[in-house]
């Protein structure tokens, strides 16, 4: 109980940081303007003293997640001063291309952006690059190997989340000596979030051969999806000992079909999920999540901190990492009338 409190007091500090607009940096890699025209860009906005204009492409409105995110972003905006577009992706990369090129077109001071999908983004970026337009990714990363097309990538360590979902369970189940079959709701195919989750978690799991995926399968960050899935697994499968849910609103929609199958959902199925939004924590203190993952979504102040830095031609660290905690249902139910989101 001690050291989740401790995790807890850490998790409200970096909301606090994070609200003050600082970061929590993991690497001295630094970033400098990387071509001319870069670099006069971002030089004349700063000295200009006009209202700086950012350009937001959002991945969706999927989770309660993405809607407290997209809310920290345009509140923090706000009180920045900065004249925020922002565009809506719809889930589909070539919506958030497409966006990315106004913004080009309208030349906006900086560009950020929380990909889709990792893969298939150098082309848009060098013409941002080309223009003189600074990028910043947030939330999620991009896998392209020129790392200069960016200037930062502000956002949690996904890998490291499906780790501690993975420790968890792994310390639950230490003392069984049957097979615990367990199922998997993926978040978006081709998603940081999904491929790093689901990386952690195999990792840390793979110790106990007592512990096996049976089924995994995407649920698209999605409560209806989370549904939809895990009524084919219950299907499927008699025997599902534990739902790992990339996601809360994917584990809540889980949660209905489990209650519709006539199981107890946390009892009958144990379920981890990750995120720790106030629906995640509701359910979690009713006893139905036994364990949630927290993933910040409350990124806007470090990202008007780094659009500030960058157009002032500072040094940002290339990875800002945001530190979270871990939730089991006891510290739900205490948590959760402090749940900001
Ligand atoms: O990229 C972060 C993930 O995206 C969140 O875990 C999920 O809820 C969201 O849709």
């Amino acid at each position: 109980m001690k050291k989740t409190f401790g995790v807890v007091l850490a998790s409200t500090m970096v909301l606090l940081t994070a609200a003050c607009g600082s970061s929590t940096t993991t690497s001295k890699q630094t970033t400098a303007p990387a071509t001319a025209a870069a670099a006069a860009t971002t030089a004349s906005a700063a000295q200009s003293g006009k209202k700086v204009t950012l350009g937001f492409a959002q991945v969706g409105a999927e989770s309660g997640w993405r809607t407290a995110n997209t809310k920290s972003i345009q509140d923090s905006a706000k009180e920045a001063g900065f004249d925020l577009k922002f565009s809506d992706a719809q889930q589909k990369q070539e919506n958030q291309i497409k966006a990315i090129r106004t913004y080009i077109q309208q030349k906006v001071d900086v560009i950020a952006f929380s990909p889709v999908v990792e893969s298939g983004w150098d082309t848009v970026l060098k013409e941002a690059k080309d223009a003189g337009i600074p990028v910043i990714l947030t939330d999620r990363a991009v896998d392209s190997k020129d790392t200069s097309l960016y200037k930062t990538f502000i956002g949690s360590d996904f890998v490291e989340e499906g780790r501690s979902a993975g420790k968890w369970l792994v310390d639950k189940y230490k003392d069984t000596k049957d097979t615990v079959n367990i199922v998997e709701l993926q978040g978006t195919t081709g998603s940081a979030p999904a491929n790093d989750r689901k990386a952690g978690f195999d990792e840390i799991i793979k110790s106990n051969p007592n512990l096996k995926v049976i089924a995994s399968q995407t649920g698209d960050f999605t409560r209806a999806k989370g549904k939809e899935v895990m009524q084919a697994f219950l299907k499927a499968n008699k025997n599902i000992n534990v739902l790992y849910a990339h996601n809360d609103d994917m584990a809540l929609g889980a949660i209905q079909a489990i209650e519709e199958a006539g199981l107890k959902p946390g009892k009958d199925i144990v379920i981890i999920s990750v995120d720790g939004v106030k629906d995640g924590f509701q359910a979690a203190s009713e006893g139905k999540i036994n364990f949630i993952v927290e993933c910040n979504p409350l990124l806007g102040g470090q990202l008007m901190q780094a659009v500030r830095d960058v157009l002032a031609n500072k040094e940002i660290p290339k990875r800002i990492v945001t530190k979270e905690g871990v939730f089991t249902s006891e510290d739900a139910k205490r948590e959760l009338p402090n749940r900001q989101y």
